[in-house]
């Protein structure tokens, strides 16, 4: 991965007056990297917005015609695809007043006029860096939520299952009130949480009739190839219980560890009840999907059985009836 300065790195440089733009993006050209100008805030959004051209970092004056810097960084940050660009706020020297708003508005460094060369050069280099770590991770993610779906996709039957499972879990950690970060685990989890299936044969993974004992033991180990799997991926932390224990069951019958009760992960819990519901209403080779009354039943039976969770049952099930907009998506 390169840090330096490239011609691969753009930038944008929009102020309304030239000679100022031209300032900037003289300095940054002498440094080796892509300058894009504009003149005014409506072609700084336009720009960023449809990022068509790829730009990695927005100079933004405060004061240009048409919209603000403050109406551009707000425009830029607001939206999931374009809030990682780095948006730098080029600012009157005193204007303190202009910081707390560009703060607000989610700008991620300011630079007093006159702008030093030292300082643009400083500023850009490490905001630059930061945005190249943070391209790195979403790929690593990316790549991980490729492979995941891919394995799906070898299965008709479990056709968009995965970004169900995503949603689900997400929404009824929500409605359990779960810290944020345990919602993002259970989002990536749902996407993620079979990828340890690469490792099992397309024979015993496709296999439409019941499995043998052997290949029961194949199957049972895509928990613990998929926690390696994700391992190395630093904000997957939260997920890899997930992954690691979506198939134990409270009373010690489940795999890969045979955990019992509260020993299992919340969020693992989650994600499974959410996994069993969905699986009992779609379609599958042998079988009709049941009504969601009748998986809410066969799912009560299995909690009297000492399986899962009643709480949790009750809580997606709430949620369903609750939610038009999810229980509008069922099958
Ligand atoms: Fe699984």
């Amino acid at each position: 991965m390169r840090y330096s300065p490239s011609p691969d790195v753009l930038i944008l440089v929009a102020d309304d007056v030239e000679a100022n733009r031209e300032l900037l993006a003289g300095i940054l050209e002498a440094e080796g990297y892509s300058v894009l100008r504009v003149g005014d805030g409506l072609q700084a959004t336009e720009a960023l917005l449809s990022n068509s051209k790829g730009i990695d970092l927005a100079l933004l004056d405060v004061l240009m015609p048409g919209q603000s810097g403050f109406e551009v960084c707000q425009a830029v940050k607001s939206r999931a695809e374009t809030r990682l660009i780095p948006v730098v706020l080029v600012t009157g020297l005193t204007a303190t007043g202009d910081r707390i708003r560009g703060i607000e508005c989610g700008a991620d460094d300011f630079l007093s006029k006159p702008v030093s060369h030292e300082e643009l050069v400083a500023r850009v280099r490490s905001l630059i860096r930061l945005k190249q770590f943070t391209d790195e991770l979403e790929n690593a993610e990316t790549v991980l939520f490729s492979l995941a779906l891919s394995i799906e996709a070898k299965d008709p039957y479990t056709e968009g299952h995965c970004h169900r499972l995503s949603e689900y879990a997400a929404a009824l950690g929500e409605r359990l009130h779960l810290p944020e970060p345990d919602r993002v685990a259970l989002r990536r989890g749902g996407i993620v949480h079979d990828i340890g299936k690469v490792a099992v044969p397309d024979a015993i993974l496709l296999k439409p009739g019941p499995l043998s004992p052997e290949e029961r033991l194949v199957m049972q180990q895509h928990p613990v190839v998929g926690e390696r799997v994700c391992a190395p991926l630093k904000s997957f932390g939260n997920v890899l219980p997930i992954i690691r224990h979506h198939h134990e069951k409270l009373d010690g019958s489940g795999y890969p560890d045979g955990l019992r009760g509260k020993a299992i992960p919340l969020t693992a819990q989650i994600l499974q009840t959410v996994d069993i519901y969905d699986a009992l209403t779609t379609v599958r080779p042998y079988r009709q999907p049941v009504a969601p009354e009748e998986a809410f039943r066969i799912m009560h039976e299995e909690v009297r059985r000492g399986w899962w969770d009643g709480r949790l049952v009750e809580e997606l099930q709430a949620l369903l009836q609750g939610s038009t907009e999810l229980a509008g998506r069922l099958p």
